[in-house]
């Protein structure tokens, strides 16, 4: 029998800013490092802890923190995959939400489940992806996904969502709205569908394949592919402090995007199903000469302009003044709105 801890794993003024991706530094006022569901249970019953405000940090990958913390914060370490099922249409795999989401994906194809290759090296954990719905390359999250369960922090009943419930937007998700510091993800169901089926749309793939003559390449060498372009474009943070993309790429009507190209013909822009454009925010913001530029420790990346990263010792303050002038330049050109893509504290 597995034996279940009786005392919370409890740090008192914790520095948090080896949990977060960006290298900031904030101190929480209780850190607790959850390793299984009875030990979130455990918290959800505490006198203290029950009633207090809560920080739920997965791999911190998609946060800017600009202050101490007195919400408890929560470290979210429950591990454990394995195959649920496998039958004639998919494999359905499940995951506890402290996995790492690039070892999950690493791993998945190495048991020759194919299907998240084109998601390889997000960082973060695996309870973190469907917080904001990950995507790249032409696959998000929502495509791959089967449920999750997820523990009421006022109830501390584990509750079982699916797609539909998740409420999966582009970068969002019913965990970014109204059950943000609500609910915390234990453990998530991926769907694999099969046959597995390439996703090979997206123009960086596309380069590869005219570059290898492979037209058929297989899911490790999409995997490989994916981790080549990533590591060409994006800073690793373990080296670099940063959240990947800093902002969402804006959503405009086809009648803006018109006027915005009368102006500027060059912009990079993606008609949406739904008749909308999608227009790239690294774009706009390269457009108006912020590559390479810092504020303070603050900088925009060089090699791709929607990144903001930590050039060292940067405080969250000067990540967001950065972030604000960058959309006041942006705004101020092309009369558009950018939206962080980050849970800023
Ligand atoms: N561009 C520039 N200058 C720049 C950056 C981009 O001109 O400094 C142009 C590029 O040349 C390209 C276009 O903008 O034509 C789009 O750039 P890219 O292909 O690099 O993709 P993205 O829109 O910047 C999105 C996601 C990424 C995801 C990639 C690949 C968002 C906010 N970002 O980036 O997701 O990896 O597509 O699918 O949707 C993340 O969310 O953290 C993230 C990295």
């Amino acid at each position: 029998m597995q034996s279940v801890p009786t005392t919370l794993n409890v740090q008192e003024r914790a520095s948090l800013r080896e949990h977060n991706s960006f290298g900031l530094p904030a101190l929480a006022r209780t850190l607790v490092h959850i390793g299984s569901e009875s030990e979130l249970r455990r918290v959800v019953d505490h006198p203290e802890y029950g009633v207090a405000p809560k920080l739920v940090l997965g791999g911190g990958s998609n946060l800017v923190l600009t202050h101490d913390v007195d919400a408890v914060v929560l470290k979210i370490e429950i591990r454990g995959r394995r195959l649920l099922r496998e039958d004639a249409d998919a494999w359905i795999v499940e995951s506890g939400a402290g996995e790492n989401w690039h070892e999950l994906v690493a791993w998945t194809l190495e048991q020759g489940w194919p299907g998240l290759e084109n998601l390889a090296l997000i960082p973060g954990s695996v309870g973190a992806a469907p917080v904001q719905n990950i995507g790249a390359y032409g696959v998000e999250l929502k495509d791959r996904f089967d449920s999750l369960d997820a523990i009421d922090l006022v109830t501390g009943r584990t509750v079982q969502l699916d797609a539909a419930a998740c409420r999966f937007g582009y970068r969002d998700s019913v965990f970014k709205q109204h059950l943000a510091g609500k609910s915390v993800i234990t453990r998530v169901r991926l769907r694999l569908p099969k046959p597995w089926q390439p996703v090979l749309g997206y123009v960086d793939l596309e380069r590869r394949i005219a570059e290898t003559g492979l037209t058929h390449p297989d899911a490790r060498t999409i995997f490989d592919w994916v981790c080549a372009i990533r590591r060409a474009k994006l800073p690793d943070p373990a080296q670099i402090g940063n959240a990947g993309s800093f902002f969402k790429n804006p959503v405009v009507t086809a009648e803006q995007c018109r006027d915005i190209i009368g102006r500027d013909p060059e912009i990079v822009h993606y008609p949406m199903p739904d008749g909308s454009i999608k227009l790239a925010a690294g774009w706009l913001i390269d457009a108006c000469g912020w590559k390479g530029k810092s504020i303070g420790r603050a900088g925009v990346y060089e090699r791709q302009a929607l990144v903001l990263v930590n050039r060292g010792g940067a405080s969250g303050a000067e990540v967001v003044t950065l972030a604000r002038a960058i959309q006041e330049s942006v705004y101020g050109r092309f009369g558009i709105r950018l939206e962080p893509e980050p849970i800023i504290v």
